[in-house]
């Protein structure tokens, strides 16, 4: 069962589009907001931290004493000299916790008392702003010399060099409660998503729209060529079928019976890899053509009210080549498979014998195209069951038994089983469709 729904779902143009433009639209979607909110947050935060630089310069420029402080051996250290420095940047609400190292990686003052005097030259963000490059990140609690910081929800810490005429001294680093600023990049990030995903479902929408026009168009266009091509088959059957005087609505019973014995053939095991869904719409639509080679034959022969003399017979039994003759020329003009392929097979080959004893070639058994097996018994039914000149209709009764008699000999045993599984839709038809 697994299998059938697959294949249907391979078949379902729409379905699979509808899946592959949801799933490329969502990835483009996804792709797209991450790096805009991305580059969003960086810019913000860039925005943000751009104003330390001044900030520090500023606060220097008024407690000078920090220069000295920085530039001092550690042991001629005056606190006084940083403590205006330490007082203004410390002022700024969101700031809680101040750093001042020297050049070499020294902590040389920290409102946190313990952090004094260690060294911490190898971080990374330290390097950045002692080449002279202001940074932040993110609190990340493992760095050693935050550890005194881990109580403090989200951080940024702030690294900006301290400039004396322009040569980095030192390097100011600045804890600051971050929620504010998230907060604003999350409202921002938020705006950013629902834009994306409007914009997702509206080329969504706008690309299935346009899809679903073309497909039904497509879909419209299929369905009048294919028609086009029933109502041709059908015109091209007529012409040769309505020169003959008795054979009234024979075309469209043995289509019916055609296809009650298709259908039926499929279920069973040894058929139902040959007998495609395509081969049915073929096989039923092509059936119509079985006789067109009488086209050829002459008036006086395919009209004459009375049984044939065999010269005569073996002047209509041509009709099986000439028809698949018109259809070779016609398929020529194709160069695809096509349901004309189909149709040769059994304008050539329905009047062949499973016993070898059939015409126009002799072939026997499964040398026989199947499409001609089924099309021979159908077309038997239908002359068994209709009134001749020379001969009344047989009842259904009769027509079953003789095709059953025949089984093996005339017909294929497999297409009789068939028929007798299904012999009374075929009697139903041949009602329903009566002349
Ligand atoms: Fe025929
Ligand atoms: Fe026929």
């Amino acid at each position: 069962m697994p299998i059938k729904i697959d294949a249907k779902l391979k078949r379902n143009i729409i379905l699979q589009y509808t899946v592959v433009t949801f799933a490329v639209t969502l990835g483009v979607s996804l792709l797209l907001g991450t790096f805009l909110t991305q580059s969003l947050t960086e810019q913000a935060i860039n925005a943000h931290i751009s104003f330390f630089p001044k900030i520090i310069s500023l606060t220097a420029k008024n407690s000078p004493g920090i220069y000295s402080f920085i530039l001092s051996e550690s042991a001629s250290r005056r606190l006084e000299d940083i403590e205006g420095f330490a007082s203004g940047i410390e002022s700024f609400s969101s700031v809680f916790r101040v750093k001042i190292w020297d050049s070499n990686g020294n902590v040389i003052w920290s409102n946190d008392r313990e952090l004094i005097g260690r060294n911490f030259e190898n971080d990374p963000n330290y390097q950045l702003a002692i080449h002279g490059q202001t940074n932040s990140l993110f609190q990340l609690p493992e760095k050693e010399e935050n550890s005194s910081e881990r109580f403090a929800g989200t951080v940024l810490e702030i690294y900006t060099p301290i400039r004396q005429a322009d040569k980095v001294i030192g390097v100011v680093e600045l804890y600051e409660a971050a929620h504010e600023l998230l907060g604003q990049i999350e409202k921002n990030r938020a705006i950013i998503w629902s834009l994306i995903a409007a914009a997702g479902i509206l080329i969504y929408l706008l690309l299935f729209f346009i899809f679903f026009r073309a497909h039904m168009a497509q879909k419209d266009t299929i369905l009048k060529v294919e028609r086009t091509l029933d109502a041709t088959i059908y015109a091209l059957a007529y012409l040769a079928e309505i020169r003959d005087i008795e054979t009234g609505k024979h075309l469209e019973r043995t289509s019916k019976y055609v296809e009650l014995i298709v259908k039926e053939l499929q279920k069973s095991s040894g058929y139902s890899n040959y007998i495609t869904e395509q081969y049915i719409v073929d096989l039923v639509k092509a059936s119509p053509l079985h006789d067109v080679g009488k086209v050829g034959v002459l008036d006086a022969i395919l009209r004459k009210p009375a049984k044939l003399t065999p010269e005569e017979f073996t002047e209509i039994k041509k009709h099986s080549v000439y028809g698949a003759e018109i259809l070779k020329e016609a398929n020529k003009k194709i160069g695809f498979q096509s349901l004309i392929e189909i149709a040769i097979q059994i304008a050539e080959f329905h009047h062949e014998r499973w016993d070898g004893a059939g015409y126009p070639h002799g072939l026997a058994g499964d040398k026989i195209p199947l499409s001609a097996r089924i099309m021979a018994l159908a077309d038997v039914y239908d002359a068994l069951r209709s009134k001749r000149c020379y001969k009344d209709a047989l009842s259904h009764a009769q027509s079953v038994k003789i095709i059953a008699e025949a089984k093996g000999t005339q017909f294929d045993p497999n297409v009789v089983d068939v028929f007798l599984l299904k012999e009374k839709e075929f009697e139903r038809v041949s009602i329903e469709l009566a002349d």
